[in-house]
């Protein structure tokens, strides 16, 4: 009897501990809403809704610029009138005003802050760009999902990023927040980082949702000016513009952002065709469409409305759900009700479509955020390292001549100088969300650090040399004697981070003030010069790349961007990013880019005066797409095909050998393009359909496989249909988009 009391009472105690482990699990891993119950959800709320309070939802507010919100923002959610904030943050404050939502408003409905966390909240990773150059989806993803946990930690829950518009003009000074010039390899890092901002459930706590920006051709902003004209013909749109939009869909993202830019005479933000054919019509796109800051009041200077009812009347019914900031929607709408201009159902869809978003993040049931957990997630010791490996991957290595590159950690002496060497501020780039300058470790801090370590009692001499944008050459002296007196000399130079970014176009894409005399000043003393570029966009570098020993793109590489360029002036890290876009020689090449089309007068033969070229100078660029060094080499052969002709709606498998024939450690971006000679459209000279970043001791050689089908032969035809057309088709296979060593075969795709 007591035996079995004991029993009893040993199976009650492993049962109390198995029902407590599982629901301490459930708490870290909050049930999500299912789609049938939102969908219910939603029509039970907006059958109690007025009008003011539907609207109420269609709103967002700017707040502080420190973070904090208005005061008469208070008000408005108290009464159910603001749903949502932007750079609103931080959780104290986040819960503040989520507590009167919660509590205080008549219908309990969560607000949504969103923020603009593009390469890391307070953990700065490279620049958007930057991380483009690693050409490493994993690493990619793994920078937005460190950025997606601190920014939810911080309590917000909506990022307005990635920016995945495609960029072939690098005048534009936000090419730095894409992912540069090709569809491909943009496609491919959109579904990277909205993977990683979402993962596979963003009401996760640590998950936020992701916004795809800017919808859409923002990038093919006319001279590379912003926010200016953009005139693209449905193809290029197809073939170029839409591919990272239709991948960001594809991953699940939350939200879209309408651009500031006019669109074939239709501005973004008002524009039928894009927002409500492409994206709901064929896209099946269900989350919902914020404008951009003020886009929809703009439309009144783009010269489509006179008035700000026109404005809104436009913009909603085009598609746009959530108009930031301007407040055409909130003061309008009810007239325009009247008038029978806008609908209630119209309405009532926009409104749909926010609620869905807040439903999938879980906001109703968990609204507020953990301050205790603020304090443990953000820039805690493993997201710093994170920042530091991404950093890495990111670099590209320009140049070596004579192995310049890697500095031997036994150097005597090494010269730091240029007006970027020391600079927190411009380490972590623009957009740099929550970042701070004082977190930052510049290449001097990292280049210290890393000679610290070693027993050679290197001497560092450290001259900043110049501003870096200003005329003075006051500071080249001291430059040169730090030059003179050391073994070494590495420049830091190149834009400041406000030089890149949102309106910060730039007519002249030469390095800015005297930098360029500085670094000819220090090749002057005959020391071994290494270059360390730091700039959100290509530069014209051609005397660098005539006369500098060594090139390290670097980007701006983030909190961690010194500790990391130093690993790989030091050989602890082999370089291996690649450029995702073309460096061009002169800003009058611009645009160029490698996937043009091959015109009926290609430039083959330069001597042939009627070709497509220029008369002063070569169509080629500095540096092609796809291009990077490393400090071992690498062999690619062997290219094989499975079949030597395939169906229409048949698949091919492609693979190559890749070897590291050097003699360290290192890694090889492989990369597969095609071209279709002869279609019923033009195609690309080569365009992108493959690649992987492949690690590789000495001597060691790997088979990398691609497959192509439909997705990759596929063309829009001139009815916009995507076909897929019989013909030949040339494969290229190589370590950049121009690589004479690459290798080439051909297939030929017959009718079905
Ligand atoms: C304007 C920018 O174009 C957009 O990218 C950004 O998300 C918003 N401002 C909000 O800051």
């Amino acid at each position: 009897m007591r035996v079995a009391k004991i029993q009893i009472a040993a199976l009650m105690f492993i049962l109390i501990l198995i029902t407590s482990t599982s629901i301490a699990l459930t708490h870290e891993k909050s049930a999500s809403p299912q789609p049938a119950d939102i969908e219910k959800r939603i029509n039970a709320l907006l059958a109690r809704m007025t009008l003011e309070e539907k609207l109420g939802q269609l709103q967002q507010l700017d707040g502080e610029a420190n973070g904090n919100y208005r005061p008469e923002h208070l008000d408005l959610v108290r009464k159910g009138l603001l749903g949502s904030t932007l750079n609103v943050r931080g959780a104290r404050r986040v819960n503040e005003l989520q507590r009167i939502a919660m509590t205080e408003s008549r219908l309990k409905i969560p607000m949504l802050f969103a923020f603009d966390v593009i390469h890391g909240y307070r953990t700065i990773f490279p620049v958007p760009l930057g991380e483009a150059s690693s050409w490493d989806a994993a690493a990619v993803e793994r920078a937005a999902s460190v950025a997606a946990a601190e920014s939810a930690a911080a309590g917000v829950r909506w990022t307005f990023a990635p920016m995945v518009d495609i960029a072939r003009d690098p005048r534009w000074g936000r090419i730095v927040e894409g992912s540069g010039e090709d569809p491909y390899l943009g496609a491919a890092m959109a579904r990277a980082r909205v993977h990683g901002f979402q993962g596979d459930d963003y009401s996760q706590p640590e998950k936020i949702v992701a916004c795809a920006k800017h919808w859409v051709a923002y990038g093919a902003a006319e001279g590379g000016r912003d926010y200016n004209t953009t005139d693209v013909s449905e193809n290029t749109l197809r073939e170029i513009y839409f591919p990272p939009f239709k991948a960001a869909v594809d991953a699940g993202v939350g939200t879209f952002m309408s651009a500031f830019n006019d669109l074939d005479g239709v501005p973004a933000s008002a524009n039928p065709f894009t927002l409500s054919e492409v994206l709901r019509g064929e896209w099946k796109f269900d989350g919902f469409v914020v404008s951009d800051y003020e886009s929809v009041k703009e439309l009144i200077k783009h010269g489509i409305a006179d008035t700000e009812a026109q404005a809104a009347r436009a913009a909603l019914t085009a598609g746009v759900d959530m108009e930031m900031v301007s407040r055409t929607y909130n003061q309008n709408a009810a007239q325009l009700l009247k008038e029978g201009k806008l609908s209630e159902a119209q309405i009532n869809e926009a409104v749909r479509r926010i609620l869905r978003i807040k439903f999938r993040l879980g906001l109703f049931e968990k609204p507020y955020a953990d301050e205790a957990l603020e304090k443990r997630v953000i820039a805690s010791a493993e997201n710093i390292s994170a920042a530091r490996e991404v950093a890495g991957r990111s670099l590209v290595l320009l140049k070596n001549e004579r192995e310049a590159l890697p500095l031997s950690k036994t150097v005597r002496s090494v010269a730091v100088i240029g007006p970027l060497a020391d600079s927190q501020q411009d380490m972590i780039g623009s957009w740099n969300g929550d970042g701070r300058k004082e977190d930052a470790v510049t290449l001097l801090a990292g280049i210290k650090a890393k000679v610290s370590k070693s027993s050679a009692a290197t001497k560092i001499n450290y001259a900043k040399g110049c501003e870096i944008n200003d005329d003075s050459t006051a500071g080249f002296a001291d430059a040169v004697r730090a030059a003179t007196d050391s073994d070494v000399a590495v420049l830091a130079v190149g834009e400041s981070a406000e030089m890149s970014g949102e309106a910060s176009s730039r007519a002249v894409l030469d390095l800015p003030g005297r930098q360029l005399d500085l670094v000819k000043a220090i090749k002057a003393t005959g020391k071994p010069v290494i270059i360390v570029l730091m700039n959100g966009r290509p530069l014209t570098i051609n005397w660098l790349a005539e006369n500098a020993d060594a090139i390290l793109e670097t980007w701006f590489a983030g909190t961690e961007g010194g500790n990391a360029i130093a690993d790989a002036l030091f050989g602890d890290v082999n370089p291996g990013g690649k450029l995702p876009l073309t460096f061009p020689r002169a800003v009058g090449q611009i645009p160029i880019y490698y996937n043009h089309k091959n015109t009926g007068r290609p430039p083959v033969d330069p001597k042939n005066k009627y070709s497509s070229k220029y008369l002063d100078m070569p169509v080629t660029p500095l540096y092609p797409f796809g291009y990077g060094l490393s400090y071992t080499q690498f062999r690619l052969s062997n290219l094989r095909l499975s079949q030597p002709r395939i169906r229409a709606d048949e698949r091919l498998t492609l693979s190559v050998e890749v070897e590291n024939t050097g003699a360290r450690a290192g890694d090889e971006v492989v990369q597969l393009y095609i071209h279709q000679t002869a279609a019923s459209v033009t195609r690309p000279v080569k365009q992108l359909e493959g690649f992987e970043r492949v690690a590789l001791r000495p001597g060691e050689r790997r088979r990398v496989s691609f497959t192509l089908g439909a997705k990759q032969l596929g063309f829009y035809n001139r009815r916009m249909r995507f076909v897929v057309e019989p013909g030949m088709f040339q494969v290229f296979v190589g370590t950049n988009s121009a690589d004479e060593r690459g290798l080439e075969s051909r297939f030929e795709v017959f009718e079905k």
